[in-house]
């Protein structure tokens, strides 16, 4: 039994070492060629003229496609309609795709690409923030929006109730910045048929997406990834973006193509995490009890609507985070604009929407003037009780890890402290603050909440292993193999998860939402569970033998060695007419404390300690979701405290790469950093008692942007102003702090 063991990640060393093959690592084809874009240069303008005459006479370039090249009703992207591949007329975003140059190697099409010239009517308005989108009343359409939940009597709440606050939140956009930019490789075959090697989460969306657009059958495009060089939500359907070009240029010219983005076209091209603005209301009563909250949400989409829909869903369902809230108004407005279209990114809305909750509570903690820990651990749901959107949280230990963090992080001693370090120094200010989180999980489309598995067993007993998700660092292919270890009863060497890819488990869902180990999990454990029912008379009529011993029984004694696996989950899904159903599967939740260090002259910042309690069941491997818990909180550290964009009026991105755009780094981790795993708390509702573990912990890193909120606010006091009237919006940066210290 390999479960809950600290299994090492399965190519840790290979990845470490450099050694592992990622889709550009593959040796160059024969005839190989490489596609180079050409991109829109405006926000919002009318393609008047596309030349590509002088490329084309370039020497070792092969071609030039665009919109012509495909029928309108098959020049399609994404997930909705109103995405295309190469745009024809309007373009709605600088980066929008306007054709790709094929040439011999990447210097040449890029070359190539740069001189193709395009002339453009520049239209107006051009939309770049939140705030233009509101004055515009720029909301996508097609679909209910704004999404709306009431639950109780708000209004009658704010009538009644003794005491109000009011606020706001924002937050600024985050980019990927997966280590591997978007890249395929795209080799035609005979009779149409294309492989497609993508880096991608979602290698069937590439297949269908690549189908839908050439008219090829999905038998015939098969689409491969072996690993994925972070995807973080960038490649669910992103990929798609690179990879759907290629498969044109690869079928018209008969020749492989390959592409990888350079990281500047990464960022303009691919968008990112939803900046997210909201502003809320919040009722309650002496204690500090909340009796209600109306609150709207506001997220900046981009030109596409895509995923954003579902991303304001999640900011929607999560915009209360831990606290239970009777009555409420939740109205959250998808926002289009004239920037790339932001996508799934880690959290996908919560980690923006969840900021709401945190705020609130300290606004109410500091109103009272009580301890912001106890006001906390009032509000905090308790198991039984019921959400905004009427689903009952059951397996939801989070009263406990947040006593267990209380506990550990000695918060009540160490902000005593804190306060004296604070009285002792006027220019270095020190701040602590603690923070739960609650995360939602399974996919809301009932009809993704399903995973296969395909498992082969040769006759010299080796075991080849392929599921329906995509190995993006996260470990996923380690828990799989522990799985499949584990029902079959023999080593994790004896078997070995090559790739995956559509034509060994087809209709795959995205390897996203944190659900994978739990739904590829359970078809992996069903098709091993029907390969021990095959096995069983062998181990009967051998009860000594060897697992070498029953497979070469079996297969002499003509049984199939082959297996499919299926799973779907039980979940059946949300209705927002009527607000009943299930949301989610279950919930991951964890606490976290962290203490900070500011400097008030230059704003800098160094986080002491941070202490994370984190409940994922029953843990498959502790060694890679402590991995994942660490991961995601610098993630989280980014978003809340460093990484910025910047648009200029025009659309323009002038952080295209680490130069401008500052990354987390080995600096930034906090000097003490504690996580332990929730123990004694299995939940019934995934593999193995265990929970999902990717995402949720992403938010607890807010607890750095709260605790320099703390540090700031001792500042203030020192410099004679009101401790707590300033606004403190993500990403927190030098300049932030600094001026919010005055
Ligand atoms: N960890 C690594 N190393 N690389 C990634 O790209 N993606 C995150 C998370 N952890 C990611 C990662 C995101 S956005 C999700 S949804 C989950 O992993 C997906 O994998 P899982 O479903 O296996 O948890
Ligand atoms: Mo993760 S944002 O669901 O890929």
């Amino acid at each position: 039994n390999t479960i809950g063991q600290p299994i090492l990640h399965a190519s840790a060393f290979k990845q470490a070492t450099g050694e592992a093959v990622y889709c550009d690592d593959i040796p160059p084809m024969i005839n190989e060629l490489y596609m180079g874009f050409v991109l829109s240069a405006k926000a919002h303008a009318n393609i008047l003229s596309i030349d590509p005459s002088e490329a084309l006479q370039m020497e070792g370039v092969h071609a030039f496609f665009s919109a012509k090249d495909l029928p309108e009703d098959r020049n399609k992207i994404g997930k909705t309609d109103d995405e295309v591949v190469f745009v024809a007329k309007t373009v709605t975003s600088q980066g929008q795709i306007l054709g790709v140059v094929i040439a011999d190697d990447q210097a040449k099409a890029q070359k190539a690409a740069r001189t193709v010239k395009v002339t453009y009517e520049e239209l107006q308005p051009v939309i770049i923030s939140i705030d233009d989108a509101i004055n515009h009343k720029s909301y996508f359409t097609g679909f209910n929006n704004p999404k709306v939940i009431e639950k109780g009597d708000v209004d009658k709440v704010f009538e009644t109730a003794p005491h109000i606050v009011e606020g706001e939140s924002r937050n600024g956009a985050q980019e990927h910045f997966y280590l591997e930019t978007q890249c395929t490789l795209v080799v035609p075959k005979e009779d149409d048929e294309l492989e497609v090697v993508s880096s991608t989460q979602h290698p069937t969306a590439i297949s269908t997406l690549i189908g839908h657009a050439l008219n090829i059958p999905q038998n015939r495009v098969i689409t491969k990834v072996k690993r994925v060089g972070g995807g973080f939500g960038g490649k669910e359907h992103r990929s798609a973006m690179v990879a759907i070009p290629a498969a044109l240029a690869a079928t018209r010219l008969k020749r492989p193509i390959r592409c990888m983005l350079d990281r500047d076209e990464d960022i303009l091209m691919t968008g990112g995490r939803h900046p997210l603005y909201l502003k809320y209301k919040t009722a309650f009563d002496d204690d500090g009890r909340i009796l209600g909250c109306e609150i709207y949400l506001y997220n900046n989409s981009g030109y596409a609507n895509d995923l954003s829909e579902f991303v304001m869903e999640r900011a929607v369902f999560h915009f209360e985070n831990a606290y239970k809230i009777p009555n409420v108004r939740v109205v959250g407005y998808v926002c289009k604009t004239n920037l790339p279209s932001n996508m799934a990114m880690r959290g996908f809305g919560a980690p923006q929407g969840m900021l709401a909750a945190e705020f609130m509570i300290r606004k109410i903690a500091e109103y009272l003037k009580k301890d912001l820990i106890d006001i906390c651990r009032l509000n905090l749901y308790r198991e039984g009780d019921v959400t905004h959107y009427n689903q009952t949280l059951l397996y939801c230990p989070i009263e406990r890890c947040w006593d267990e963090c209380v506990a550990s992080s000695n918060i009540r001693e160490r902000r005593k402290e804190v306060e004296k370090y604070n009285t002792e120094n006027r220019w270095k200010k020190r701040g602590i603050s603690i923070v739960p989180v609650k995360y939602g999980v399974c996919f809301n489309p009932v009809h993704l909440n399903q995973a296969g598995a395909l498992i082969h067993i040769y006759t010299d007993g080796s075991v080849l292993l392929t599921h329906g998700g995509a190995e993006m660092g996260q470990g996923l292919h380690t828990k799989m193999l522990q799985v499949a270890s584990t029902v079959l009863g023999i080593p994790i060497s004896k078997i070995y998860i090559s790739e995956t890819s559509t034509d060994k488990v087809p209709n795959t869902s995205p390897t996203a939402a944190s659900f994978s180990s739990d739904i590829n999990g359970m078809a992996v454990m069903n098709a091993c569970e029907i390969i021990n029912q095959r096995l069983e008379p062998y181990k009967k009529a051998n009860p000594k033998g060897k697992w070498e011993e029953w497979i070469s029984a079996a297969y002499f004694d003509r049984v199939s060695l082959s297996v499919t696996g299926f799973y779907k989950s039980p979940y059946s899904g949300y209705d927002w007419k009527t607000n009943s159903g299930d949301v989610y599967l279950y919930y991951t939740c964890g606490v976290a404390c962290s203490e900070v260090e500011i400097d008030c002259l230059t704003g800098d910042h160094q986080v002491l300690r941070t202490d994370i309690v984190m409940d994922v069941g029953e843990s498959m491997n502790p060694a890679i979701d402590v991995g994942q818990i660490e991961g995601a909180f610098m993630q989280g550290y980014g978003l809340y405290m460093l990484e910025e964009l910047l648009y200029g009026p025009d659309g323009t991105i002038y952080t295209r790469g680490p130069g401008a755009y500052k990354l987390p780094g080995f600096n930034n981790i906090p000097l003490e950093f504690n996580v332990s795993l929730l123990k004694g708390a299995p939940n019934p509702r995934a593999i193995y008692s265990s929970k999902a573990v990717g995402e949720p912990p992403l938010f607890l890193a807010s607890s750095v942007l709260f605790a320099v909120r703390e540090a700031i606010k001792a500042a203030r006091t020192d410099a004679g102003l009101s401790p707590t009237d300033f606004k403190l919006f993500a990403p927190v940066t030098c300049a932030k702090i600094r001026m919010a210290c005055e």
